[in-house]
Formats: structure tokens, C-alpha cells, sequence
């Protein structure tokens, strides 16, 4: 079969790290007999420099007709001085917003090879942790209207809108539902009901789509208590369903818990249409253009689109498993070292750590 990927690497260590994902594409292509056309565009910063604006013309058409959207990561210091309305962030949304990328999934699991590398006690995470943040993304404070900055009796005041409607929360709940389904049967759905009508409506849509899917066992969470839970005890959770702001907090808090937040991929979904793969991290300009930047977030996203996008279970497994290989003979970024002495590690580059995964891809 032939795929076409529209290639989209941003600011900072995205172009590296997508560089790295793009090599384990052609190398399943090559093993498993696909062709995966991949086509470059800008976003974000590189966006802005290049053409004025965050998420160029040319760049929406080409996600469009695209069978999928491989991104690394957008923004960075460069950019935070100029106008608000052309943030790099605002590349990101917008193509999110645009392609109706409504459902974000994001797995945090840890790797058993990377258990020194957790932040949490031995007795916590002995118990497990793997957890599925289906966060709603194209709704709530992120896009709500109105929104803005004003002079309000002499003063600048700034505003957003936290809205959804029924029908935005009833769909993201079926990705809920159907996720948990898919997995350990548990979906908890985090609010803030104590306080928000929002979310008030958000935990009876929730309930009304419960008697649609008996089969997963159904509970609720204020979103302050989750946070705290993520921590106290992560074994507990399955599949987490949240609002677009509660879900980018808590998915970072997944995240850095199973040891370092380089490793975690995420999808996008809409009802249809091309999806979007791009790790979790940010752009880390800290240390872009060092060859420092952990890809295998970037790698393991390639892994989802073969999921989500094509349906290549085989081919996801393969990527998968090389990851795991790889880790398992001890190869890691700098992310990923732990605490420990690092006896028995390698470290490695971002560019080694890709050729390493590529080699042990296998049918
Ligand atoms: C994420 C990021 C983005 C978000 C930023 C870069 C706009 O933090 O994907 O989690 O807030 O959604
Ligand atoms: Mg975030």
C-alpha cells in the first residue's frame, strides 16, 4: 500500500527527532512492503520566519489531502516577544481546530526497562502504571468565545471562555468508552463539577452515554483530586476522559511519572479525515540542534498512526518491540539515564538512538 505523510518537524528539536521517526517509517516500508510518501511543510516558528504566519496555506492543504500528519514540536524563545495574534502555538491549534482533531490520546505507560528512570516510589509503580489520557481537543478554554484582553473601568482585564456543548462532550466521551473497552474496562471522567456548570454538564452527558457502553465501569473525578491521585496511586486509573485544559495538565503529569516525558506519543483523532502523530514534549530548545533530544515519543507516535491511521498492528508491534529492544540492551538519551551510576547504559545521540531502532525493526 501506499501512505502520504504530511511531514510537519516545527521549532526546536522537532526537525530532529522527526528526522529519526521518518527513517523508522521508510525502514517498516521497506520491511513490511509499504510505500510511505513523506512531504516536508512548515509550522510554527519555522512557519512564522518563513511566511508571516504560524500555519501557512499551503501547509493546511497538504495535512488535508494527507492519509496522515507526523508532527515533532512547535514554539520556543524566539518567538514569545512577537505579536500575540502569530504565537507558533497558534500553528499547532489551528491545525488541530481545522482538521477537527477533537479526540487526543495519550498513553502513559512505563517501560519496565525504564523503572529507574520513575520519579515515584518503587511500592507505587510496582503496582503498575499505564494509563490513557483521552484529553477533548479542539473545545473548552483553548478555543471558547469570547476571549480577548480589555480595559474594564481603567484597568486591562483578559478573558476565556470555558464551553462545550452537548454534542462536543457526548463524542468525547464515546472515545472514552470505546477506549476503555478496548483496554481494562475502567473509565474515569475528570471535572469540576463542584464548581463548574461546564463541568457539570460535561458529568451528566458522561452519565447519559454510560448506559450506552454497560459494559465499562464508569466513575468521576474532580480534577484537583486527580492530580493528586495520578501521584498518590496511578495503578487505579485505566482510561482518563477529561476537558482540553484538564487533560493537558493531567497528560503532562502522566507523563513525567513513568520517568521522563520524551518517551510518551500521542494521537489525534477526528470523526474523519487525515489523523495527527506528535509526542507529547515540547520543542526543549534548551538543547535543539545538539543531537540530545530523545526521538522515541516522536518514534512511538509513528506506532499510533500505524494504529489509528492505517491499521498496521503488525507494523506498530514491530516498531514497538524494536523500542523495547533497544532499551533493554541499555541504550539511552540523556532523559533517560536515571539516577543511578549508569552502569550497564550507553549513552547515545538522538541520531543513534534512531539507526538503533530502525536496525531492529523485523517482520
Ligand atoms: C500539548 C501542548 C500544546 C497544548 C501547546 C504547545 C499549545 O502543551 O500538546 O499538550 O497546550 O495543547
Ligand atoms: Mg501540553
Amino acid at each position: 500500500m501506499k501512505y502520504t505523510i504530511c511531514v510537519l518537524p516545527g521549532d526546536g528539536i522537532g526537525p530532529e527527532i522527526v528526522a529519526q521517526a521518518v527513517r523508522v517509517l521508510h525502514r517498516v516500508g521497506e520491511v513490511f512492503g509499504h510505500e510511505f510518501v513523506c512531504a516536508t511543510h512548515l509550522i510554527g516558528g519555522a512557519a512564522i520566519d518563513a511566511t508571516g504566519g504560524p500555519l501557512p496555506e499551503a501547509t493546511l492543504a497538504a495535512a488535508k489531502a494527507s492519509d496522515a500528519v507526523l508532527l515533532g514540536a512547535v514554539g520556543g524563545p524566539k518567538w514569545d516577544a512577537i505579536d500575540k495574534a502569530i504565537r507558533p502555538e497558534k500553528g499547532l491549534l489551528g491545525i488541530r481546530k481545522e482538521l477537527g482533531l477533537f479526540a487526543n490520546l495519550r498513553p502513559a505507560r512505563l517501560f519496565p526497562e525504564l523503572a529507574a528512570s520513575c520519579c515515584l516510589r518503587p511500592d507505587i509503580v510496582g503496582q503498575g502504571l499505564d494509563v490513557m489520557v483521552v484529553r477533548e481537543l479542539t473545545g473548552g478554554a483553548y478555543f471558547g468565545q469570547p476571549r480577548g484582553e480589555e480595559v474594564r473601568g481603567g484597568e486591562r482585564v483578559a478573558l476565556n471562555t470555558m464551553i462545550y456543548s452537548e454534542s462536543e462532550i457526548r463524542r468525547i466521551a464515546r472515545v472514552g468508552f470505546e477506549t476503555a473497552r478496548k483496554r481494562n474496562g475502567k473509565l474515569c471522567s475528570v471535572d469540576k463539577a463542584n464548581v463548574l456548570e461546564v463541568s457539570q454538564l460535561w458529568r451528566e452527558v458522561v452519565i447519559e452515554e454510560a448506559a450506552n457502553h454497560p459494559d465499562v465501569e464508569l466513575s468521576h473525578m474532580y480534577v484537583d483530586n486527580a492530580a493528586m491521585q495520578l501521584v498518590r496511586a496511578p495503578s487505579q486509573f485505566d482510561v482518563i476522559v477529561t476537558e482540553n485544559l484538564f487533560g493537558d495538565i493531567l497528560s503532562d503529569e502522566a507523563a513525567i511519572i513513568t520517568g521522563s516525558i520524551g518517551m510518551l506519543p500521542s494521537a489525534s483523532l477526528g470523526a474523519s479525515g487525515p489523523g495527527l502523530y506528535e509526542p507529547i514534549h515540547g520543542s526543549a530548545p534548551d538543547i535543539a540542534g545538539k543531537d540530545l533530544a530523545n526521538p522515541l515519543a516522536t518514534i512511538l507516535s509513528v506506532s499510533m498512526m500505524f494504529v489509528h491511521s492505517f491499521g498496521l498492528t503488525d507494523e506498530a508491534a514491530a516498531v514497538d518491540k524494536a523500542v523495547a529492544e533497544v532499551l533493554g540492551e541499555g541504550y539511552r538519551t540523556g532523559d533517560i539515564m536515571g539516577t543511578g551510576d549508569g552502569a550497564g547504559l550507553t549513552r547515545v545521540g538522538c541520531v543513534e538512538m534512531g539507526g538503533l531502532v530502525v536496525g531492529r525493526i523485523r517482520n
